[in-house]
């Protein structure tokens, strides 16, 4: 049976419904991933659990360990891994509490170590990344979602911003002309880095917030917490379906 990695976001330090088997504090040779691995199984299948800003919610999007984190799951024998993310919504689809399946991806980060291949090489690789997320894993989890009358929505793209700051009005209405509906801070270089490392990786992103400007109030910590809370539960639902599809 293959190995499920869930890569849990803000509003997903630990992962409900999981039966514990093993805390494993691994290093890498990219240091330390952002927590322990923690190993169990949800809905009686193996699953493997990676808490991506830290057990206590303390990493930052700019300092996580992408590499660590990505090469530890590996290492840990996932073939798979589903990345939940919070992100605001820019389209007029994607109000907070959504959950979406990107399709696409906008990197507007900098200074974050995202490739595997650099320093000592033999040769130098360019992976295709036309396609940025597995699309077998995208279609289970769409199916699986439709299986348990979750509703998802289905493609669209997530611009990466560098955080932690939430962006300007301006920043946002660039994003929203470049083609993107959603806004995070954490899918890159997750997303490259997993395949580089041959792992099928997916996205699942549950709306906080508007994205900036998008409404005339401000953003704030108490709005997102609110509207994870509502969106982590059908996110945690959703990967219990997918896990036993
Ligand atoms: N912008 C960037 N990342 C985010 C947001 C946002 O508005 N909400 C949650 N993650």
């Amino acid at each position: 049976m293959t190995l499920l990695a869930i890569i849990g976001g803000t509003g997903l330090a630990q992962l409900p419904g999981l039966t514990l088997s093993e805390r494993r504090v691994v290093d890498t040779p990219y240091g330390s991933p952002s927590a322990p691995l923690v190993f169990g199984e949800l809905a009686g299948k193996p699953v493997v659990f990676l808490a991506r800003h830290g057990e206590k919610h303390t990493i930052p999007p700019h300092q996580i360990n992408y590499c660590a984190n990505l090469w530890a799951l590996r290492e840990a024998g996932a073939e798979q891994v589903v990345a939940v993310a919070a992100v605001g919504g820019i389209r007029a689809d994607m109000g907070p509490a959504v959950l979406a399946v990107p399709d696409q991806i906008i990197d507007y980060t900098w200074g974050r170590r995202s490739t595997f291949f650099e320093g000592e090489l033999d040769h130098v690789t360019h992976i295709d990344f036309t396609w940025p997320y597995s699309q077998a894993l995208r279609r289970r989890l769409l199916s699986a979602a439709e299986a348990a009358g979750i509703a998802v929505v289905d493609g669209g793209t997530y611009g990466c911003t560098q955080g932690p700051r939430l962006e300007s009005a301006a920043e946002i209405a660039r994003l929203e002309r470049d083609g993107c509906t959603l806004v995070g801070m954490t899918g890159m270089p997750e997303a490259a880095l997993a395949r580089e490392l041959e792992l099928d990786y997916a996205s699942l992103a549950v709306v906080a917030n508007w994205g900036a400007g998008k409404t005339d109030d401000i953003i704030t910590m108490a709005d997102i917490e609110a509207a994870l809370l509502d969106g982590m539960d059908k996110a945690g639902k959703l990967l219990i379906a997918l896990i036993g599809s």
